[in-house]
Formats: C-alpha cells, sequence, structure tokens
C-alpha cells in the first residue's frame, strides 16, 4: 500500500537510509531534511513524501518528489529507497509506477531522475532503466573527479503519441 509519509514514520525511513549501506552522512542528512520539510510545513507543496508499507504494515521504502521549478510539467524523483530486507519484491517499482501515474493525472511531462555513476550505483541505475527511464544527460566529474551527474528521464507527452 502506498500512502502519504507520517510524522512517525521519520525512524523507519532513516533507518531505511541507514541501512542501505549507499549514502553518505551528507545525503542521509538532506533526505531527511525533506522529510521534515513534509512534515513540519504542511503547507509546502516542493517536496512530496509517500512510503510503501509490507504485508506486515511496516514502511518498506520511500518515494519523494515535486515538480521541478520554473518548468511547466516537469517533475524530479528525488529520493527513493527501499529496506534491504525487502528489496526485489516489487515495492521500488510500485513506487515508480504510483508517482508515474500520479504524474499522468496532473498531466505531467517529464519525471527526471539524478544519480551517479559510481561503480555502487550500478543496481539502481539498472532498476532505473528496467523502469523504462533513459540517460539524457551526463556532467563529468560532477560530484567529485571520477564520478558523474548522469540524468535519467521518463517523457509522458511522448508516450501519449505512441513514440
Ligand atoms: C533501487 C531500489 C529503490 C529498487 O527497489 P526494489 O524494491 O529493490 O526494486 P524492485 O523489486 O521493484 O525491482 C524492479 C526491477 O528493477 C530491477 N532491479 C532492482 N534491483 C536490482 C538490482 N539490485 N540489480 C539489478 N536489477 C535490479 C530488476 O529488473 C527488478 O525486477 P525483477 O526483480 O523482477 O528482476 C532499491 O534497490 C534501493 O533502495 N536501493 C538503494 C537506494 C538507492 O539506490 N536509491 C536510489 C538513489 S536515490
Amino acid at each position: 500500500m502506498v500512502r502519504p509519509l507520517r510524522g512517525d514514520d521519520r525512524e523507519a525511513v532513516k533507518k531505511i537510509l541507514e541501512e542501505n549501506d549507499l549514502f553518505t552522512p551528507a545525503e542521509i542528512a538532506c533526505a531527511l531534511e525533506q522529510v521534515d520539510i513534509y512534515i513540519n510545513q504542511p503547507e509546502q507543496q516542493d517536496y512530496r513524501l509517500m512510503v510503501v508499507e509490507n504485508e506486515e504494515g511496516q514502511v518498506a521504502g520511500f518515494i519523494s518528489y515535486g515538480p521541478t521549478p520554473l518548468t511547466e510539467g516537469t517533475y524530479d524523483l528525488y529520493w527513493i529507497a527501499v529496506s534491504p530486507r525487502d528489496q526485489r519484491k516489487g515495492f521500488g517499482r510500485t513506487l515508480i509506477r504510483w508517482l508515474e501515474d500520479k504524474v499522468r493525472q496532473a498531466g505531467g511531462r517529464i519525471i527526471l531522475i539524478e544519480t551517479s555513476s559510481q561503480p555502487k550505483y550500478e543496481a539502481t541505475r539498472n532498476f532505473y532503466k528496467k523502469m523504462g527511464y533513459s540517460e539524457v544527460a551526463r556532467v563529468v566529474d560532477f560530484y567529485r573527479p571520477g564520478d558523474d551527474r548522469l540524468i535519467y528521464a521518463k517523457y509522458f507527452d511522448r508516450e501519449k503519441k505512441g513514440q
């Protein structure tokens, strides 16, 4: 079940970020900052966070996204993560499909995802490609020398025209 994140999900989300052994402390802090904005500033529209529950009703994963400022119909997927114990069970797919439905319903055109070229992100890149996202841009050495910023995208207006 996909539902909006609640204040009492914060610890579960923090645990998911820490257990994945992929994110730096600065990245975890950045993701939790979005969680806190979403929980404490209900009027803001920039960051939207959803969680998916497993069969036991525990938080298996979360997604954060928002409309990209100064664009018409472009959305950023900021964070997606699934607890290691619940990976490869379809929860990541459920979250990303939920977001795509949401964006289509809102008349959105594009979902953008940024990730890193580091080898440890290979599974993540495979996941995005499997979900139908293509690499549309690469900023060489963006994060640090040897670590490129990759931008993946899915276009929904093209999808409608069958392209
Ligand atoms: C990327 C991530 C969100 C995927 O979530 P998930 O619930 O494990 O993914 P799903 O079970 O829905 O997988 C859907 C498909 O993606 C592909 N995929 C997912 N994980 C993969 C992996 N480790 N290696 C290769 N392909 C993978 C598979 O094709 C999979 O379908 P299949 O299991 O039927 O073969 C999860 O692995 C994760 O949290 N990773 C660490 C955090 C992260 O990288 N977040 C993104 C950066 S912000």
